[in-house]
Formats: C-alpha cells, structure tokens, sequence
C-alpha cells in the first residue's frame, strides 16, 4: 500500500469544507465598504498569496531595453501587422530577454484592443506563419518538437488552434505572446532565466517566501505590458490577460498583481489556478507540489494534504480582479483540473465583485455545457478535455468585446 493520498474524481468523496470569506480581514473586521477592500483586505490578500503561495517578488529591475527584430504591415495575407520585439532585462550580453510576437489588426482604426498571454513552446509554435522566429529558450527533455533542448522548425503552428490568431485578428483584437520558458525554463532549476537577476550576493535560490517559476513567468507579463504602455498602436487599457493551464495560473497571479491588465481569463487553470484547493477534487496542493516543486513558493508545501489550513482559497484570487471583469472556462472530461471546483471559485468571488457594484455568477448551478454565462464574473464549461479550442476563443471574445471594448 502506498501512502499517497487517493487522487479524488467522486463528487461523493469530497470532503466537508469550509472557505475563508473574502470580506472578513485577518482580525475579523468585516469588510462593508469598497474602501476597506481597496485599502486593507486587498492589500492584505494579495501578501498573503505572495507569503504562502505563489512567492514575493524580490524588487525590481531597473533595467528594461525593447529592440525591434521585425515589422511587417502584410503579414497573414494582409490581415495583420506583425511586430517581433526583443526585451532586454540586462545589459549584460546573454542576460535573460523575451522575445514578443505581435499582431495588430490592418483593418480597424488603432490603437487596437488586444489579447495577451504566455505560450508553451515558442511564438512559432502559435501561427504558421513562416516569418515568425524560432524560440531559442532552453526546453526540458521530450518538450515537443524540441532537439537538444532547443525548439526546431517542426513545431511551428502546433499550438495555432490554441490561438485562432486569424480569428482573433478578425474580430478587431491585436494579439500579443511570447514563450514562457524564455523566463524562466519549467524545470526545478533557479539557476537560469530571470531569478538570478534579483539574487544577493551568495544567494542561488529564492527564500522560502520568494517567488517560484510562475511568479517569475506573471512577472514577465507585467513586463509585457511595460512594453504595450509605450505602443502607440496598442489601446494599453484594453488589454486582456488569457492564459492556459499552468499558464493559467500564471494569468491569474499577474492580474491579481498588476491591475493595468482590464480583463483576466483563465482556460483549465485547476489547481493553483481558478480550481477551489479545499474540494481536494481531482489535483490536489500535495500532488502539485510533489510534481512541479519549482512552480509555487518553498512555503506553499506545508499545504500539502492540508488545504484547510490555507488562510485563503482560489475564489480569493479570482475576486482580486474585482472589479475588472474575470473569465474562468472549463472542459467537462478535463477532472484533473475540477471544473466544478473552478465554477464554485468563481461563484464565490461574487461577494466582492458585489460590493463593488458589480454582478458575480448568479447562482451555485453550474450552466449546462456550452451555455456561458457573462456577469462581471464569467464562466463557461464545454464538452472535451484539456485544450484551448476555437469555441472558447468565441466565448473569449464575445466577454471581452462586452465588457471592455463595448462598454
Ligand atoms: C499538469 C499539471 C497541471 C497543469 C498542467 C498544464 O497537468 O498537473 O496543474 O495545469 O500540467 O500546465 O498543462
């Protein structure tokens, strides 16, 4: 017998829990007022996400250089303008840099809105379009279409139905990624990508309370959005975060962190992600740990198979987008992630949004499938597995277009 925990896909062996309420402060004051939460729970929360889970980030750097590596005003028939820009973090030859694929819509008058997020596997792997540059970040052993640790040709446009970059492009949106392992490489390593630049003298790893890989790829994000600020061509107040999966997660941190970002969505986050920890459904915190320890802070271990000591859960980091408008979409065969525990998440981040005056998910009921629901807090779960497809693209645009361009 082993004794790891049994991994949990029955409703009926979810345990009892009980979740921390967004609106009550550490020593108990309720919070009754959009003030109290902007100026003592928000603040409040976000530390306590930052001490326990996703790390500190240790300071900042106060070196930041773009050069532009392309432009092209007819790139992908003529639909868009493509842009490939190269940020600098050091002045050092061979510091870390992250290279941004950009796609602005020809046909809409600029500044365009857009949407942004980290990708897998290189820029190239997002479209097939042959001009874009291949990564040259480091990918662990068996990444696909990787040789010797470096991305090839073959992997261009493998993610492109993750993308819809023509049909994003076609709704008026820019669309802006850059690969996440140009960061920080998704391996347990603090050696290489951006954590070095931030070490004291004789450090080699982050403190227990410092960030992990994925506060460093949410901090690329916020980097990303630096560089759309200075766009003359990018509408920088409407820039909508979109993020899969671990990138997922990654999405939401960077939207609790940095509010510049005007709508946050999260495609199978799961655990660590939109995913409730205490339903212990599907991943739980020990699993993640044990099998990705380089994602979350050294502190966030002491959950493992003890969620209910967490002085918070993931319908806190949801309701730290409040009140900008927040996306959660989940996929019905896609358990691993607990789609019902990532419609509840959402369902409890109502309470802020509300005193806020904005509208959360009307009711506990998750929506049958294919039935999205776009309240302030928005939700929609499909048929499938663990994928980014062009249904939820639509469902994408359509909660962007009516909460940030329409409005
Ligand atoms: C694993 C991991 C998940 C993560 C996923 C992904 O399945 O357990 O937490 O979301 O990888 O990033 O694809």
């Amino acid at each position: 017998m082993s004794d790891k925990p049994e991994i949990i896909y029955d409703e009926a062996l979810v345990p009892a829990y009980e979740l921390p309420d967004p609106l009550v402060c550490l020593d108990g004051t309720p919070v009754k007022e959009a003030q109290t939460w902007r100026e003592t729970r928000r603040p409040e929360l976000i530390r306590l996400f930052e001490e326990h889970m996703f790390g500190r980030t240790p300071g900042w750097l106060d070196y930041q250089r773009s050069e532009v590596l392309d432009e092209d005003s007819r790139a992908l028939g003529g639909l868009a303008t493509r842009k490939q820009v190269r940020l600098h973090f050091s002045p050092a030859l061979g510091g870390p840099t992250l290279d941004l694929l950009i796609y602005l819509p020809n046909d809409i008058k600029r500044p365009a809105p857009v949407f942004t997020g980290l990708n897998f596997a290189g820029n190239h792997s997002v479209t097939h379009d042959p001009q874009v540059l291949i990564s040259e970040a480091w990918f662990p052993e068996g990444w696909w279409n990787v040789e010797n640790h470096q991305a090839t040709e073959a992997g261009r446009g493998m993610a492109a139905s993750q993308w819809q970059a023509e049909r994003v492009l076609g709704r008026g949106y820019g669309l802006v990624t850059a690969c996440y392992a140009e960061l920080d490489p998704d391996v347990d390593d603090f050696s290489n990508g951006i954590h070095p630049l931030f070490y004291q003298p004789g450090q080699t790893c982050p403190a227990v309370d410092e960030w992990g890989a994925i506060g460093a790829w949410a901090w690329g994000l916020s980097r990303m959005m630096d560089y759309l600020e200075g766009d003359p061509d990018v509408d920088a107040a409407r820039v909508a975060l979109m993020g899969h999966s671990r990138l997922g997660k990654t999405a939401l941190w960077a939207g609790a962190q940095d509010e510049r970002f005007a709508a946050v969505i999260s495609n199978a986050s799961g655990c660590g992600g939109a995913a409730l920890s205490r339903r212990r459904f599907g991943e739980t915190v020990g699993s993640i740990n044990t099998a990705f320890p380089h994602w979350f802070c050294k502190n966030f271990h002491a959950f493992n198979g003890q969620e209910e000591r967490m002085p918070f859960d993931q319908h806190m980091l949801l309701s730290l987008m409040a009140p900008r408008p927040v996306y959660v979409a989940s996929a019905a065969e896609d358990l691993w992630a607990d789609p019902r525990g990532e419609f509840l998440a959402a369902y409890h981040a109502g309470p802020v949004f509300r005193l806020l005056g904005e509208e959360g998910l009307p009711s506990d009921e998750m929506p049958g499938l294919r039935q999205p629901l776009r309240n302030r807090v928005g939700y929609h779960i499909r048929e499938g597995g663990h994928d980014v497809t062009e249904y939820d693209w639509d469902c994408f645009l359509d909660f962007v277009d009516e909460k940030i361009v329409r409005e």
